[in-house]
């Protein structure tokens, strides 16, 4: 966070399964898994196009979260399937060490492409579609901390932890 490219919003992806795509795509999947993400955005790795990363069986950073399907997105469209928003927490490998609570679309139908361009479309739900919004968010040079409505929900993981768990001690 405070690299100006973060803050740029990301050009579409025009030619598919380049050599330059694929390199740029296996950058990203090794950041991702070496920093235990549950998704990049190139932008993240300094690269302003239109790719997103996500998925994970079990994620030691979201260990109440539910599996999603390993999934490379390019030129995603989101639209939200209704009205509903729900608040839940998220990181950021772009801004580590700190959690908050944002409010995110509960529902979600999400197109785009592979590497290939072959087209993607799925309708989903809950931590899948947060983490679909999170990774998107930063084609447009959007961080998490700019969603969250009271600052109060934000903090240090390690302090966050220690309150919650004095919390339940009580
Ligand atoms: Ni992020």
């Amino acid at each position: 966070m405070g690299d100006p490219r973060l803050w740029q919003k990301a050009r579409p992806v025009a030619v598919f399964a380049t050599p330059d795509l694929h390199i740029l795509i296996a950058d990203m999947e090794e950041t991702m898994h070496h920093l235990d993400g549950a998704g990049l955005a190139a932008p993240q790795i300094g690269v302003g196009l239109r790719v997103v990363i996500f998925g994970f069986e079990n994620n030691p950073r979201y260990p109440e979260a539910e599996s999603v399907p390993y999934t490379v997105l390019i030129n995603p469209v989101l639209t939200p399937l209704t009205d509903e928003v729900e608040e839940g927490w998220e990181g950021c490998l772009s801004v580590p060490g700190l959690r908050g609570l944002v409010p995110r679309w509960r529902t979600l139908r999400y197109t785009g492409f592979d590497l290939f361009g072959n087209p993607i479309d799925r309708s989903v739900e809950g931590f899948h579609a947060r983490v679909v919004q999170h990774e998107c968010d930063h084609l447009e040079g959007i961080l998490y901390p700019m969603r969250i409505r009271d600052l109060r929900s934000f903090g240090f993981t390690d302090v966050l932890d220690l309150a919650q768990n004095q919390e339940t001690a009580d």
